[in-house]
């Protein structure tokens, strides 16, 4: 490092960036818990390893934010392109730096003049998240087209200590499962080719210690803001550098940059802390102030969504007597799903023809929509606009609007095909569809699906899979500028496009097919993870799930809803007058409850009991908790073991009650019950993280909802 070396400082409430740089990209230096000591560039250089050993290159190559292979570099670099198989490689020189004082924020812009390109890095450290937000911008100000075969949005030092990877992946109906593999020598990379967030894949890895925890060990969590294909690499170098690079995955020679445009890379976050549960906190936090839209900020309504209830057996008759029944139940939003339009009549036709269809609803769906509001609900409405059935007047009309490629049939997924929304009259028709739909029938909330991959991506002859996602953000953004009440969910066949892209356009999400709450808790905590709970669409469902076949109480369907944004799926006309004053009595829990939860922080609680799934929500200022536990199979032991509760105010009186009224259920199978769970019990904030509450015998598949509140 050259004596001419400046040192750049971020700091936020709980964390530090320091980055140095002489006359190329930044090295980030430092990113961690906040540092307290004043510091000058004298105090970093020395620090700077610069050893070399025999046999290897003559000078040290510190690992920059954008590694150039032009400097020996032989891990995932910075930028992989070129014009025309020529200027294959690139050598960064620093043109600027700004400071963004409002948004804690620096510019760096670099310049390459033998490739004619220029480099716009941003780093961001947001004061209350701490949460560091990587943004990468490259400008063409060369005369001829470049190609980009690969361009990080970000690449960070991976710590030298973390040697074990967590990442999420899943299946439809099984999303958000957890793996951890040990980051050996070489490149773990995790490639989205899905065209959509996906299923398999989630944007987002988490590294640490081995064995790193909820509450335990240095953690690190890197996660890409973009509903496409992406690529996420993991890397351990031969010196023991390493790297996590996160970026768009572009399919053969679709990122053509023409002269003078500029390619916006999505951006990544990243957060530090200790153990998991701070990640999490970091990213609600960060999600919650600067992602979301407005009205998440809102008291989140009950949901009544159809679909489990009628799938396609729609009828004004049946309509109504549901949403009377669900009105019944305390439902604030009556949601009609798929099969209100076109052909729509099984899921084989009618994708694409976004006109009610007469032969079901003769008067359209005034009659449903004056029903839902003679109840005082608001009413929503599923969409699948990027999506088309080849059995459709659309598709008839323009079977040239699909993406595809010339010459190779494009195998049909749900029996249906996407269209290419980047083109105009593409994206004209389904702005005027929906916004005029919108308005005709005062929709407050729009369901959002999504439910295939994008295969053979291409506009007949070039790819387009990135445009697609961009595209998309486009047109929500011009849907919620000429609708601004309106509320959008983002739903892929359940949780397959889940990102921070997504979500600054759509402030719910429907997580999975699966409602049946043992699945469903796995699910949840994965997603709770980085989402927020109030965000997280969760529906009571029947007795008998009906993508497992599982069998649950209704308590413990309810207990796993209360984590979310609480509704049901559920046919209401079905219930007998017990089940709907239950129903009632966990609607009326979530009504009390949901101020407070929407700003609450979420715990995942550690058991040493793996039958449970433990999990808690505590207010900001730690003076009320509700938490979880659910049973997915018989406990190992013959006594449960305590609960720890965390965030509680360690000072504080708390009075601890079951909040589910299912202590019967569980009575019924031990002797004893603990003291707690029988009469009235108080104790400390403290005593209750450190010695926690006993649980009772919890038989597989129930649940308890246990309240501790501050006297
Ligand atoms: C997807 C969604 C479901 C439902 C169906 C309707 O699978 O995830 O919730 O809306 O589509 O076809």
């Amino acid at each position: 490092m050259s004596s001419s070396a400046t040192l750049w400082r971020l700091d936020s409430q709980n964390s530090s960036v320091l980055l140095i740089s002489d006359d190329g990209v930044p090295h980030l230096q430092y990113f961690g818990e906040r540092l307290v000591a004043e510091m000058v560039i004298e105090d970093c250089t020395p620090l700077l390893d610069s050893s070399v050993l025999h046999a290897s290159q003559d000078q040290v190559q510190m690992l920059s934010l954008f590694p150039e292979a032009s400097r020996g570099y032989a891990g995932s670099p910075g930028l992989a392109g070129h014009r025309n198989g020529k200027q294959f490689a690139h050598r960064w020189a620093l043109a600027q730096v700004q400071q963004q004082t409002d948004l804690n924020a620096l510019v760096f812009t670099l310049k390459d003049e033998i490739s004619s390109l220029d480099l716009e890095l941003t780093l961001a450290l947001d004061q209350a998240s701490d949460v560091l937000s990587v943004q990468t911008s490259l400008v063409n100000t060369g005369t001829d087209v470049y190609t980009i075969d690969w361009l990080a949005s970000a690449t960070i030092p991976l710590p030298q200590s973390h040697t074990e990877l967590l990442s999420q992946h899943g299946r439809w109906g099984a999303e958000f499962r957890e793996y951890r593999r040990p980051v050996l020598p070489g490149v773990i990379d995790i490639s989205n080719r899905h065209g959509r967030t996906s299923h398999e894949h989630a944007p987002l890895v988490i590294t640490g210690p081995p064995g790193f925890g909820n509450a335990s060990g240095d953690v690190l969590c890197a996660h890409l803001a973009w509903s496409g294909n992406f690529s996420l690499r993991v890397e351990r170098l031969s010196d023991g550098d390493g790297t996590i690079q996160l970026g768009v995955l572009p399919l053969p020679g679709e990122l053509q940059l023409a002269p003078e445009k500029r390619f916006d890379a999505p951006p990544a976050l990243l957060a530090r802390g200790l153990g998991i549960n701070t990640i999490t906190h970091c990213f609600h936090e960060h999600i919650r102030r600067h992602v979301l839209p407005h009205w998440t900020r809102s008291p989140r309504p009950v949901h009544a969504n159809s679909w489990e209830a009628l799938y396609f057996e729609h009828s004004v008759e049946n309509l109504v007597s549901l949403i009377d029944a669900s009105a019944e139940l305390g439902a604030e939003r009556f949601v009609l799903d798929d099969g209100w339009f076109g052909r729509r009549r099984h899921d084989q036709a009618g994708l694409g023809d976004w006109f009610v269809d007469p032969t079901i609803y003769p008067e359209g769906l005034h009659p449903v929509c004056k029903r839902v509001r003679e109840q005082g609900m608001q009413f929503g409405l599923w969409f699948e606009p990027e999506m088309v059935n080849p059995d459709s007047a659309l598709f008839e009309q323009h079977p040239d609007w699909v993406l595809h490629l010339d010459g190779i049939d494009t195998p049909l997924a749900r029996h249906q095909l996407v269209l290419d929304i980047a083109r105009t009259d593409v994206r004209d028709y389904l702005f005027e569809r929906i916004v005029s739909l919108v308005e005709e029938y005062a929709i407050d909330y729009i369901k959002w699906d999504m439910n295939r991959n994008l295969v053979l991506a291409g506009d007949g002859a070039r790819a387009r899979a990135a445009s697609q996602p961009a595209a998309l953000y486009q047109l929500l953004d011009d849907i919620q500028a000429a609708c601004p009440e309106l509320e959008i969910e983002t739903c892929s066949s359940g949780g397959a496009r889940v990102d921070v892209g997504i979500l600054t356009r759509t402030g719910r999400v429907w997580t999975s097919d699966n409602i049946d709450p043992i699945e469903r808790a796995r699910i949840q905590a994965g997603f709770l993870r980085v989402y927020p709970p109030e965000i997280m669409g969760a529906h009571v469902g029947h007795k008998t799930a009906h993508l497992t076949g599982r069998e649950t109480s209704l308590h413990t369907r309810a207990i796993v809803a209360l984590q979310g944004q609480y509704g049901f799926e559920i046919d209401a006309r079905r219930l007998d007058a017990a089940e709907r004053r239950a129903l009632a009595y966990y609607t009326d829990l979530y009504k009390t409850h949901r101020g407070w939860l929407a700003e609450s922080r979420y715990y995942r609680l550690d058991s040493s009991d793996d039958s449970l799934w433990a999990s808690s929500q505590v207010a900001k200022d730690g003076s009320i908790c509700l938490a979880t536990v659910a049973a997915g199979s018989a406990h190992p032991h013959s006594r449960t073991g305590h609960l720890k509760l965390m965030g509680l105010a360690p000072d504080g009186h708390f009075v601890v009650t079951l909040e589910s009224n299912n202590q019967n259920d569980i009575a019924a199978f031990s002797r004893a019950l603990p003291d707690w769970l029988v009469g009235k019990a108080s104790s400390t904030g403290e005593l209750l993280m450190r010695i926690g509450l006993p649980l009772p015998i919890m038989p597989p598949q129930s649940a308890l909802l246990i309240c501790c509140r501050r006297s």
